[in-house]
């Protein structure tokens, strides 16, 4: 810690220093900080401070995003829960499946959070590396942590920036992203980083709200979004307003074959997906 009682920054590389120079695992060590008293943070680079109020526009600056998070965080997973009615613990399980996980692997879940999917992920007794940017939200996952220890594996939790990951290149087995990349303020760039720091033969697995299939259920979703959703986030969130960025965020994400799209664009092979819940969620998947 700082004399001013914040988190110590550790450096990120320059963008001319070689890749295995950056601040992180060596592709034969362990992948990053173990969990600690506090975070280590790796500057974003963005001017990232936690505690900071308001919401994120759909610029996604993000200053504002990681600032957004940081409010949130302390109600975070209950208010997940109770706006998805408990449905998130399946998509998240869904997405473990569709990882592929293998005892031993190394996973990279960017934007992990509060960590909640990181603990399911470790459950296959793979060393998961949780990465975020706002500090808030991995302070909470840190205590969630010592409170309940994943059953198996190791979770480490790691402040960075998506869009300049502070790990070499081909470092994972496993990257993957849950209902983060729609935050991201360049989508293309952070999956060309997920991909840079995949090992050949690597998989991706990306989380995220999407459009409903069928054309009823997508009308009834948008307009309970757009009207019920804040409204419900007033009684159970710190943040109401957060939430009237998730319903916009989600109405401006692309839809199924167009993330598809940016994904093979980004360089990712065998690309796919799968709707979850008629298509409110999707997972798609890429190898490296
Ligand atoms: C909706 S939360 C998802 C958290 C967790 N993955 C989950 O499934 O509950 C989105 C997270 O993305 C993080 N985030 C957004 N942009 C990011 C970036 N460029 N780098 C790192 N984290 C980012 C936010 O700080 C926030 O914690």
């Amino acid at each position: 810690m700082t004399a001013m009682g914040k988190p110590d920054v550790a450096r990120t590389p320059e963008p001319d220093e070689a890749p295995g120079s950056a601040v992180g695992p060596k592709p034969d060590e362990a992948p990053g900080p173990a969990v600690g008293p506090d975070p280590v943070v790796v500057e974003p680079g963005r001017g990232v401070q936690p505690g900071r109020g308001g919401r994120a526009g759909l610029d996604k600056r993000p200053d504002q995003v990681a600032a957004m998070f940081d409010q949130v965080a302390r109600r975070y997973d209950i208010t997940n829960a109770v706006l998805s009615a408990g449905m998130d613990r399946g998509w998240r399980k869904a997405t473990a499946r569709e990882l592929r996980l293998a005892e031993g692997q190394r996973v990279l879940d960017l934007a992990a959070g509060t960590a909640t999917s990181s603990r399911a992920f470790a459950a296959a007794g793979t060393e998961v590396l949780a990465c975020d940017f706002s500090v808030g939200m991995l302070r909470a996952g840190q205590a969630r942590l010592a409170r309940r220890p994943p059953v198996a594996g190791s979770v480490r939790l790691v402040a960075g920036d998506g869009l300049r990951l502070p790990f070499p290149d081909a470092a994972f087995d496993r990257v993957t992203i849950s209902f983060g990349l729609r935050n991201v303020a360049d989508v293309p760039a952070c999956l060309a980083e997920l991909r840079r720091v995949t090992r050949p033969g690597g998989r991706l697995v990306v989380c995220e709200f999407s459009q409903p299939t069928w054309g009823p259920m997508r009308r009834v979703y948008l307009e309970y979004l757009m009207r019920a959703l804040p409204a419900v986030a007033r009684a159970v969130s710190s943040s109401a307003d957060s939430y009237v960025y998730l319903a916009e965020s989600i109405r401006a994400w692309p839809a199924q074959p167009d993330l598809a799209g940016l994904l093979t664009a980004a360089g990712w092979t065998n690309v796919g997906w799968r709707n979850l819940t008629g298509g409110i969620v999707a997972l798609h998947h890429g190898d490296r």
